[in-house]
């Protein structure tokens, strides 16, 4: 195997139900992952140009699902599986979904809450 240009790291982990943090994998992150995996292949690109994968908690709860796009150092956020085909092709353009890319004060609870709900 060669070494991908791109590694997607897909949030898979799951909380209790009831949890008050909630979770990437109750939001749906799983069949995010099984829609990101199928487009990737089906594409063509698994081998050489991006690596789809599952990780644990990112640290972003509140903006599940969520991914980590590395060795881009960004992360998309409230992601659903219809985003795919659109995250894939900006991925092979060199580009990024903005509107899902999560901005600096994203990463701080109460200021990505309070944004959200406005
Ligand atoms: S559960 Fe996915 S970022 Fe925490």
């Amino acid at each position: 195997m060669t070494q991908r240009n791109h590694y997607l790291f897909v949030c898979a982990n799951r909380r209790p139900d009831g949890s008050p943090k909630g979770s990437c994998a109750a939001a749906g992150s799983v069949e995010l992952a099984a829609a990101l995996k199928d487009e990737i292949g089906r594409r063509g690109l698994h081998r050489t140009e991006v690596r789809p994968c599952t990780s644990s908690c990112l640290d972003v709860c509140w903006a599940g699902p969520v991914i980590a796009v590395e060795p881009d150092g960004y992360f998309y956020g409230h992601v659903a599986a219809s985003d795919v085909p659109e995250i894939v092709d900006a991925l092979v353009a060199g580009a990024r979904v903005e509107r899902l890319v999560i901005a600096p004060e994203g990463f701080d609870e109460p200021t990505a809450k309070a944004r959200r709900a406005t």
